[in-house]
């Protein structure tokens, strides 16, 4: 395995003078170091006070949560990728089950946004899972790979080595109900299996991180489960000395 990714994802928490204690507090329990990579998915105004406060850590990684897959335009209320790059981000989640879900993104939207955010030179991290009813229904490959096939499908196969996956199964968002990593292993796999038969060798250099009630208590059996690259995680990622303890898995 590469090295393994710790992305927060804060959702609607934590507001710039939040974010700066938060900032403050781990970064004084994370020291810099180079075999992991810590990224942050702050609210879009609060990207620039984490921005500042990570100066001078070119380790971490900073990105918005949702971009639009226009470069610019009459969208009340949306970003683009080109100006989250502007402000400083270099990651943008794209597909999160709560955009999907309660936003009603579709797939092909989906799409249109991770070409929008490698047009702007950010890195995609587009996000895929089933729900609880799916799951019931047997349909958890069918749904995960459609959505992947989907995310991935307008963007030159040479820029998608720079993009990332996440595993994040509906059923196990702030649910407290988490996947077992056998569980997590098999759909990680098959994740795996479609990217290299999709972008063959390349296929196998996109880090797939897994996200529903990861936790402290959790993440090391998480992580050593098959193809695990690292973890998608909100809830646990909003205390700082928690999150600290889990990036330091
Ligand atoms: P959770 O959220 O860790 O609170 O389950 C994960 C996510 O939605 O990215």
């Amino acid at each position: 395995m590469q090295r393994p990714v710790f992305a927060a994802n804060w959702k609607m928490n934590h507001g710039p003078s939040d974010a700066r204690a938060f900032m403050r507090s781990f970064l004084a329990h994370f020291a810099r170091r180079t075999d992991r990579q810590v990224i942050f998915f702050p609210p879009a105004v609060t990207l620039t006070t984490v921005l500042e406060m990570i100066k001078e850590r070119q380790d971490i990684l900073v990105g918005v949560q949702n971009i639009h897959w226009e470069d610019k335009g009459a969208f009340t209320g949306e970003l683009s990728a080109g100006m989250a790059r502007d402000a400083g981000a270099t990651v943008a989640l794209v597909g999160h089950s709560e955009r999907r879900n309660i936003f009603g993104e579709t797939d092909e939207q989906t799409g249109l946004k991770v070409a929008a955010a490698v047009r702007a030179g950010l890195t995609p991290m587009l996000c895929v899972g089933e729900t609880l009813e799916e799951r019931e229904q047997g349909r958890t490959e069918q749904v995960v790979l459609r959505q992947l096939r989907a995310g991935i499908a307008n963007i030159d196969p040479h820029h998608v080595a720079t993009t990332l996956v996440a595993y994040e199964p509906v059923w196990a968002i702030g649910t407290g109900r988490t996947a077992t990593p056998d569980d997590a292993g098999v759909i990680h796999v098959l994740i795996r299996q479609e990217l290299v038969g999709l972008l063959g060798e390349r296929g196998n250099a996109i880090p797939i991180c897994y996200g529903g009630s990861a936790n402290r208590g959790n993440a090391s059996a998480l992580l050593a489960a098959p193809e695990v690259d690292g973890l998608l995680v909100g809830g646990a990622s909003l205390d700082a000395e928690g999150w600290s303890s889990i990036v330091r898995t």
